[in-house]
């Protein structure tokens, strides 16, 4: 039995939740200064989004510039603490704002619930019922559920049917406009529930939507002239490595979400919803992948794609209550979802170009560990109020080691900060 009680902990004011989770010696009376605010935003908004709220968690906030997407032009807010992504967004997305153009598509748009029936008695039986009802189960959905997409030109559009070893599985095609729908998705299924088993005598099982949105898939293509051929084959070759290899794919990838995580975290999307859809998107083929892909053309163009689903929403969730997330929306300028979707697509397949481009040539290390060394001095100034000489000393002392050693940490600051001291 575990020694914590917390029962009724939800039901609790916040101070009542302070003064617990003081009790048990989770957080110090600074903390609760800390968590107390003041913050930007009221904490009952907080209250209305989550459960159990001890404050807000505020992470950074910043714009990518330079991006030119389908010949318009985007300042690309990002909320991260990963360093050098902005940077390498922004200065990859010069290079080809400088050399080249970025294209994006949308294949599809429509969204997938599915409908378990666990256990199926008759197949044939419940897919010749679902054909012949299909008309009117979709009409009888989309007047009770989902008549607010109707009215702005979505809604149901279509039921099939698969069979999976001793399962029947129902997919609901959904148009769900200009929101990501997983809400409005897991409605309908539910509701379709009832009629398909009193149609068909069959159980139904489960009903929810799947991430696995391979009827609204987002593209972008980006093309470079007048490069270094020798740079197109390289990075060519990189990508290559990610196509055939999970192990690099996972990474490959990791980098391409570098990209869109941040605009998805900026604008209050589900990014747990977008990365799932893009790892099993990844998958498809039976075997995970790059869902990028670079080929050096001629000599000195490169071409890369991505192609995945990125489904967004710019209505419904957060997206509008949270004044920041309303505020990244005002910024990107943006008037549709599949206009999110797509500037989050050229936004990770222009981060992704970035990482290989510093793979091919200097590396990682330099470009990440210039900003490091200025979170590494940061750090320090914490704990040893540098003054104005010593902070100065302590980045170029740091950035000679990095130069020679390719390498620098905390250690290494400690150590030349004691060697400045001692001098
Ligand atoms: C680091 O956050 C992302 C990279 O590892 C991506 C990649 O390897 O392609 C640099």
């Amino acid at each position: 039995m575990s020694g914590y009680n917390l029962d009724g902990f939800s039901k609790l004011s916040r101070s009542k939740r302070f003064e617990k989770l003081l009790e048990l010696g989770c957080l110090t009376k600074k903390d609760v200064k800390l968590l107390q605010g003041p913050y930007p935003i009221p904490v009952e908004l907080a209250e209305n989004f989550i459960e159990n709220v001890i404050g807000y968690f505020p992470m950074p906030f910043g714009v990518a510039t330079h991006f030119v997407i389908d010949n318009k032009d985007y300042i690309i807010p990002m909320v991260v603490e990963e360093t050098s992504i902005i940077a390498a967004a922004s200065k990859t997305a010069k290079w080809i704002k400088n050399n080249g153009t970025i294209i994006t598509e949308s294949l599809g748009s429509l969204s997938i619930g599915q409908i378990q029936i666990a256990d199926v008695k008759d197949f044939n039986n419940l897919k010749n019922i679902l054909e012949k009802n299909k008309l009117d189960l979709i009409n009888q959905a989309n007047l009770k559920v989902a008549n607010g997409l109707v009215a702005r030109g979505g809604g149901v559009i279509n039921l099939e049917i698969k069979k999976l070893d001793n399962m029947a599985i129902i997919h609901v095609l959904v148009d769900t406009c200009e929101a990501m729908g997983a809400n409005i998705i897991n409605q309908v299924c539910e509701f379709l529930k009832k009629p398909i088993e009193q149609l068909s005598l069959e159980k139904v099982s489960i009903c929810i939507l799947t991430n696995l949105v391979d009827t609204k898939l987002v593209k972008a293509k980006v093309t470079l002239k007048n490069l270094d051929p020798n740079l197109c084959l390289k990075i060519e070759q990189a990508s290559r490595f990610a196509e055939k290899d999970p192990y690099r794919a996972a990474t490959n990838n990791k980098g391409v979400l570098n990209g869109i995580d941040p605009i998805l975290l900026a604008t209050g999307n589900d990014w747990r919803a977008v990365e799932a859809g893009v790892h099993s998107y990844a998958s498809a083929n039976g075997k995970y992948s790059s869902i990028t892909k670079w080929r050096s053309k001629n000599s000195g163009t490169l071409v890369g794609t991505l192609i995945a689903p990125i489904v967004v929403g710019t209505v419904g969730g957060v997206t509008k209550l949270h004044p920041m997330a309303k505020m990244s929306l005002q910024i990107l300028k943006i008037s549709s979802s599949k206009e999110l979707s797509k500037v989050c697509a050229a936004a990770g397949l222009v981060q992704n170009l970035g990482a290989l481009k510093a793979l091919t040539t200097e590396g990682i290390i330099e470009g990440h560990m210039k900003l490091h060394i200025k979170n590494l001095v940061m750090s320090i100034n914490e704990e040893e109020k540098l003054n104005n000489k010593e902070s100065e000393l302590l980045s170029s002392g740091l950035e000679n080691l990095l130069i020679k050693t390719k390498r620098v940490s905390l250690q290494h600051a400690k150590t030349i900060l004691t060697e400045i001291r001692y001098k």
